[in-house]
C-alpha cells in the first residue's frame, strides 16, 4: 500500500546480490530491490494494497545478522546492513516449491485462457519453476466459470487465491462482496449467495488477478495479448482524467487497462471509465454526415428523414444555414467530449467567425466558469494528503467521480484525512466522513457559514477549524446553481488559503472551460476584453449559457443552435424547458459520436471521431492537468476530428481557422493562451503518467455578495433532491452492451419521519408532483435522506424527474402522496 512516498530521510544500506544498494527508510525489499533492477517474482504483493504474504512466491534467503533465512520480501522492511540474496540455490528451491504446489491444482488451461501470453503463473513458471510436474492425480473441478457480476466472470480452478480481488474489494473499494470461502483443498473466492459482485469498480479486480481466473465480459476470448496493440490515453468518461493503456487488435479498441499515475488514479478506474469504450464499437456510430431535407435529390427520401450526404454537401448546408445570421441568433452547446485542440478550434470558430458568445459547455448542471476558474485550485493529492481535511459539497464522488472516490476513500481509510460533507442526503463517502451534516438544498449557505463560524455543528466546525480542501460539485439538479455558488465564494472568503477541486459533470468539461467554451471566456482562462492572438476578432459582450439560450430559443430568438457531443433534451434538468426551445430553433446542426434524443432531431449531422481513442490530442482534468488522448483506431466511415469539422466549416463559411494540423494549432494556442505558452503534446506525452499542471488564471471568482440567490419560493412539500447514479440512460452508456443494463432505475427515498407524518405506505408507490409535472416511483425509507426532502436519481429508465423540475426556481419542492 503506497500512501505517500516512505521517508527518505536517512537512506538504509542493504546488499542486494552482493552489490551494496541505497534503500528508502521503511520501504519493502521487494520494491527496494526492484527499484534497484532486481525483479523478485510475486503474486499476492500489489503495491497500492497491503501485504499479506499469501503466495510466498516472493522467499528470498535474507540476512539481518543472526544468520540467513527465507523471508516473503514483501512483508519485509529494509534494515541497514541487510543482505539478501535472491538467486541462491535455497531461494531458488522455495520459489520452485511454490510454483509446484501452485500448479498441482492448476488447470491446463493455458491455450484457451485470456491471460495466455501476459500470465505471470506462466512466465513465473517458465523463469523460476520446476520443469515438469510430479504430479499425476487427477486436479480439482470446479464449475467454470461462473458469473460473479454483471461483468465480471472467476474460473475457480485457475484461482491461486492471492487475495488481490478480496483485498481490493474491501480495503480499496469498500465493497466487500467477495470473499475466501469453505478450506483446504475447497477454498474459493466467492460471493455470498444472492449478493453479486455488484461494485463500481469490479473491473480492477480482473486487472490485478495475476491469473485468468476473474475476466470481464466485454473482453473475454476477444484477443490474445499478442494480437495486441496499445497506447497511452486517458479515460474521458469522467473530468478525473484517469491514465489508462488502450488495446486494440485489428482496429477496434478491446480493453482499457488503468496506469499507475502517482498524481491521479493510482490505477484504479471505475466500471464505466473501464468499459464504456464499447459504445464507440457500436453499429450506431455516425459513419458519415446526414442532412434532412427534401432537396437532396433522393427520391425515397420523403424530407423528414435523415439521410446519408458527401462532406462537401454537408458543409455547404451548414455554412448556409449560418450565413448572415446574427450572432446573438446563434447558439453553441457542448464541448466536454472532445479534446482540448478541438475545443480550441469550435471556440475559435463560434467566437472569432461567428462572432457569438453563446456558448456552453455545460448543460444548465454545473457552475459559473467564472466562479470555477477564479477559485485556487488544488489537486487530487491535494484532497487526499494524509492527515488533510477536506470539506465535500455538492457532489458524491462515488457516483460521478469514481476513480476520485477511490482517492479520497483511501485518505480517510488509511491516511488519517478527516473528510467533512455538507449534503441534503447521505453519499458514497458518508461511511467515511467524520462529520457528514444534512441540510435541505434551500439551507445550504447558511448551513455552511454556521459551520464556517462555529455556530453550526460544532464537532464539523471544529474539524474546519484549520487549513482546509473543498472538493465541490453543482450540487442537486433541483436546485439554482445560485444557491451552492454562493455557499462556495463564501467557503473561498472564510478560509482564504483553502484550494478547491471542481468536481463538474462531463468528460472534458475543465478542457472546455479552459479552452473558452462558455459564456464570458476566451482560451487559457481568459476573460472577455482581448482578441487572442491569431483571431481576427473576439465577442465584447457576455453571452448566453445554457439556460439562457435556451429560453431565448423557447422564445423564438435563436435561429441556429450548434450541439457539440451533447444531448440538452436528456441533460437540461428542465425537460420542458428544453423541448420547447429545440421545437423553435430553425437549423440545429450537431457533431457527433452516436445520435442522441437531441442531434436525433438535427437538420445536419457531422460525424465525429471519439476523443479518447480515435483522435491525437490533450485533455484536461478537474485539477488543471493536461495530459494526452492518442489515436488507437481509425475512426469509422468519414468521421473525423471535431476540430477539423471547425476547420472545414470555417473555410465553406470563408475563414481560415489558421491551423491544417495539431503542430499549427499549438503554435497558436501557445501565443494565443499564457497558460498554455509552454505546453507542448510532445512535452505533455514526456512528462509521463502524471502529465502537466497547469497554474494560473486570469478570472476572478465572484465575491459570495457578488452572488444573488432569489427568495426561495417555498412551495408546498418536500424539497426535492435530485441525484446522479454512476449507470444511467446517458449516451455512452445506453450504447454500451456491458453497462447499459444496470441504470437501477429511480426512487422516491424519503427520511423515515417525514414518511410517517405523510402516511406513506412503505412498499408501496408514491406520487410526486407539483405544478410542473407528475411521476410516480417506488418509495424507499432512507434516514440519510435530510428530513423535509426527496430524494430522486436523475435520468434513469423508469421515471424522468426532468418532467417535475422548472430552472426558474429556486429549490423545486414536491407533493408526496401514496399512488392510487
Ligand atoms: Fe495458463 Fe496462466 Fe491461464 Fe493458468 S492462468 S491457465 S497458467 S494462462
Ligand atoms: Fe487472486 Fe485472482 Fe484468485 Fe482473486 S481470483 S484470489 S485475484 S488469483
Ligand atoms: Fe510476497 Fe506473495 S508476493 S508472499
Amino acid at each position: 500500500m503506497t500512501t505517500t512516498e516512505p521517508e527518505v530521510e536517512t537512506g538504509v544500506t542493504i546488499n542486494v546480490d552482493g552489490v551494496d544498494v541505497v534503500a528508502n527508510k521503511g520501504e519493502l525489499l521487494i520494491d527496494a530491490a526492484e527499484r534497484h533492477g532486481v525483479y523478485i517474482p510475486r503474486f499476492c504483493y500489489h503495491p497500492r494494497m497491503k501485504p499479506v504474504g499469501m503466495c510466498r512466491m516472493c522467499l528470498v534467503e535474507v540476512d539481518t545478522g543472526r544468520g540467513p533465512g527465507l523471508q516473503p520480501s514483501c512483508m519485509l522492511t529494509v534494515s541497514d546492513g541487510m543482505t539478501v540474496v535472491t538467486e541462491s540455490e535455497v531461494t531458488k528451491k522455495a520459489q520452485d516449491g511454490v510454483l509446484e504446489f501452485l500448479l498441482i491444482n492448476h488447470p491446463l488451461d493455458c491455450p484457451v485462457c485470456d491471460k495466455g501470453g501476459e500470465c505471470p503463473l506462466q512466465d513465473q513458471t517458465m523463469a523460476f519453476g520446476p520443469g515438469e510436474s510430479r504430479f499425476v492425480e487427477e486436479k480439482r473441478h470446479f464449475q467454470k466459470p461462473i458469473p460473479i457480476s454483471d461483468i465480471v466472470y472467476l474460473d475457480r480452478e485457475r484461482c491461486i487465491l492471492c487475495d488481490r480481488c478480496t483485498r481490493f474489494a474491501k480495503e480499496v473499494a469498500g465493497d466487500p462482496l467477495i470473499h475466501f470461502q469453505a478450506r483446504g483443498n475447497e477454498t474459493q473466492v466467492n460471493t455470498f449467495p444472492e449478493e453479486p459482485f455488484s461494485s463500481y469498480f469490479s473491473g480492477n479486480t480482473v486487472q490485478i488477478c495475476p491469473v485468468g481466473a476473474l475476466t470481464a465480459k466485454p473482453y473475454r476470448f476477444k484477443a490474445r495479448p499478442w494480437d495486441l496493440t496499445e497506447t497511452p490515453s486517458t479515460a474521458t468518461t469522467d473530468s478525473v482524467g484517469s491514465r489508462i493503456t488502450v488495446q486494440s487488435s485489428r482496429n477496434e479498441v478491446l480493453r482499457y487497462l488503468g496506469v499507475d499515475s502517482d498524481a491521479v488514479n493510482w490505477g484504479w478506474l471505475s466500471d464505466k471509465e473501464r468499459f464504456s469504450f464499447e459504445a464507440l464499437n457500436s453499429d450506431a456510430r455516425i459513419t458519415g454526415p446526414l442532412l434532412r431535407g427534401d432537396d437532396l435529390g433522393n427520391p425515397t427520401d420523403d424530407g423528414d428523414q435523415l439521410v446519408a450526404a458527401s462532406w462537401p454537401l454537408a458543409l455547404r448546408k451548414a455554412a448556409e444555414a449560418l450565413d448572415g445570421v446574427a450572432p446573438e441568433r446563434i447558439a453553441v452547446f457542448g464541448g466536454a467530449r472532445m479534446s482540448n485542440e478541438s475545443q480550441y478550434a469550435w471556440a475559435k470558430l463560434a467566437k472569432s467567425v461567428l462572432g457569438t458568445d453563446n456558448v456552453d459547455a455545460q448543460m444548465g448542471d454545473g457552475l459559473s466558469a467564472e466562479l470555477v476558474l477564479g477559485l485556487p485550485r488544488a489537486t487530487i493529492a491535494d484532497a487526499c494528503a494524509p492527515g488533510g481535511t477536506v470539506l465535500v459539497i455538492g457532489v458524491d464522488p462515488k457516483e460521478t467521480h469514481g476513480s476520485l472516490f477511490l482517492r479520497l476513500r483511501h485518505a480517510a481509510e488509511h491516511d488519517k484525512a478527516t473528510i467533512v460533507e455538507v449534503s441534503p442526503t447521505a453519499t458514497g463517502l458518508t461511511q467515511y466522513a467524520a462529520h457528514s451534516v444534512r441540510t435541505g438544498p434551500a439551507q445550504l449557505a447558511e448551513t455552511v457559514a454556521a459551520l464556517l463560524a462555529g455556530t453550526g455543528d460544532d464537532a464539523a466546525s471544529a474539524a474546519l477549524a484549520g487549513d482546509i480542501t473543498v472538493v465541490y460539485g453543482p450540487g442537486t439538479l433541483s436546485a439554482d446553481r445560485s444557491v451552492i455558488e454562493k455557499a462556495i465564494a463564501s467557503i473561498a472568503e472564510a478560509k482564504p488559503n483553502a484550494t478547491f477541486l471542481p468536481c463538474l459533470h462531463r468528460g472534458n468539461i475543465m478542457g472546455a472551460l479552459d479552452m473558452g467554451l462558455a459564456p464570458g471566456l476566451l482560451p487559457g482562462r481568459n476573460p472577455l476584453g482581448s482578441t487572442p492572438a491569431g483571431w481576427d476578432s473576439a465577442p465584447t459582450g457576455h453571452g448566453m449559457d445554457t439556460e439562457a439560450m435556451l429560453r431565448r430559443a423557447a422564445a423564438g430568438g435563436i435561429d441556429v443552435a450548434i450541439l457539440l457531443g451533447c444531448d440538452p433534451l436528456t441533460d437540461f434538468p428542465d425537460a420542458k424547458l428544453a423541448e420547447q426551445a429545440f421545437n423553435k430553433v430553425e437549423h440545429l446542426i450537431a457533431v457527433d459520436c452516436l445520435l442522441n434524443f437531441t442531434s436525433t432531431g438535427a437538420d445536419i449531422v457531422f460525424p465525429a471521431a471519439a476523443s479518447a481513442t480515435e483522435v491525437d490530442g490533450t485533455f484536461t482534468n478537474i485539477e488543471g492537468r493536461i495530459s494526452s488522448v492518442s489515436r488507437k483506431v481509425t475512426p469509422p466511415g468519414t468521421a473525423r476530428p471535431d476540430w477539423m469539422i471547425a476547420a472545414e466549416l470555417a473555410a465553406q463559411l470563408g475563414t481560415d481557422l489558421g491551423f491544417i494540423d495539431l503542430d499549427e494549432l499549438w503554435a497558436e494556442l501557445n501565443a494565443a493562451s499564457a497558460l498554455h505558452a509552454d505546453v507542448s503534446i510532445a512535452g505533455i506525452v514526456d512528462a509521463g503518467t502524471d502529465a502537466v499542471l497547469l497554474a494560473g488564471s486570469s478570472v476572478s471568482a465572484p465575491s459570495a455578495s457578488g452572488i444573488s440567490v432569489a427568495e426561495d419560493d417555498g412551495g408546498a412539500g418536500l424539497s426535492l433532491v435530485v441525484t446522479r447514479k454512476m449507470y444511467d440512460e446517458g449516451t455512452m452508456l445506453t450504447f454500451c452492451p456491458s453497462l447499459n443494463a444496470l441504470a437501477a432505475g429511480a426512487t422516491a427515498a424519503m427520511n423515515p419521519a417525514d414518511i410517517d407524518s405523510a402516511n406513506i405506505t412503505i412498499g408501496g408507490d408514491v406520487t410526486l408532483g407539483n405544478d410542473v409535472g407528475s411521476i410516480t416511483l417506488p418509495v424507499v425509507a432512507n434516514d440519510g435522506v435530510a428530513p423535509g426532502c426527496v430524494e430522486v436519481e436523475f435520468n434513469q429508465p423508469n421515471a424522468s424527474v426532468a418532467q417535475l423540475l422548472d430552472v426558474g426556481r429556486i429549490v423545486t419542492t414536491v407533493r408526496v402522496e401514496n399512488a392510487s
